[in-house]
């Protein structure tokens, strides 16, 4: 599986989010892999109306039905045509871990799918604990990188990751830099079940091309 993370960058390429998602739905049908779209929660409503697409959503937070301004409430999403979200990414943390528990206690609770990011070992060994559908290794300081990524740098801390995944029966993810059908295969190779891209195919001229290439790597 590949999620799609539609960070906000892509203006820039001239391919809004909704004609990205239907790219990425017709690659998705040609090479039958399962793609994820994870948009920001103002497009859930938008993009779940047209696409087949499983979509996520990039974060929730841990609020309850209340007085909490610009917060993302769980149920406004899952109701919106969300299926999964983010939580805990690198770019978007909580406050402190009990924080994420009641956030991810919340998703999981409204039928909300959730992925949650760890940045390293240590960190991913705390939040195995809260048995997300899905844990994602992503080093911070690979992400975006142009020119190496998770799978070529990090490989023996994956194959660690793998073990504690392992142990636990969660499926694992892995992201930050992958922008190639070799990244992909290695990913895949070491044990991950699917990988988490965004720059490679969000600020991309041509993103069909980018995600023809990175969907090559499931063959
Ligand atoms: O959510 C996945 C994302 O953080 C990876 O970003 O640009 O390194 O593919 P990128």
């Amino acid at each position: 599986m590949l999620f799609v993370n539609l960070k906000t960058y892509q203006q820039g390429t001239g391919v809004d989010a909704i004609n990205l998602v239907r790219i990425l739905e017709s690659v998705a049908h040609e090479a039958q892999v399962k793609i994820i779209p994870v948009v920001q929660a103002s497009d859930v409503r938008e993009i779940s109306s047209f696409s087949k697409l499983e979509i996520w959503v990039q974060h929730v937070d841990w609020v309850e039905y209340g007085a909490h301004t610009g917060f993302i409430l769980p149920e406004a999403v899952f109701e919106d045509g969300a299926i999964g979200t983010f939580l805990n990414h690198s770019e978007h943390k909580f406050k402190d871990f009990k924080e994420l528990e009641k956030a991810h206690q919340r998703a999981t609770n409204v039928g909300l799918k959730t992925l949650v990011f760890a940045a390293d070992l240590e960190e991913l060994r705390k939040l195995i604990y809260l048995k997300p559908t899905y844990i994602a290794y992503e080093p911070p300081d690979l992400i975006g990188s142009k020119t190496i990524s998770v799978a070529q740098a990090k490989l023996e801390i994956i194959n660690k990751v793998v073990k504690i995944t392992n142990l636990h029966d969660v499926p694992f993810i892995v992201g930050a830099g992958i922008r190639s059908a070799q990244d992909v295969r290695k990913s895949l190779g070491s044990g991950a079940v699917g990988v988490a891209v965004s720059s490679d195919v969000v600020t991309a001229k041509d993103p069909r091309k980018e995600i023809l290439d990175l969907v090559e790597g499931f063959r």
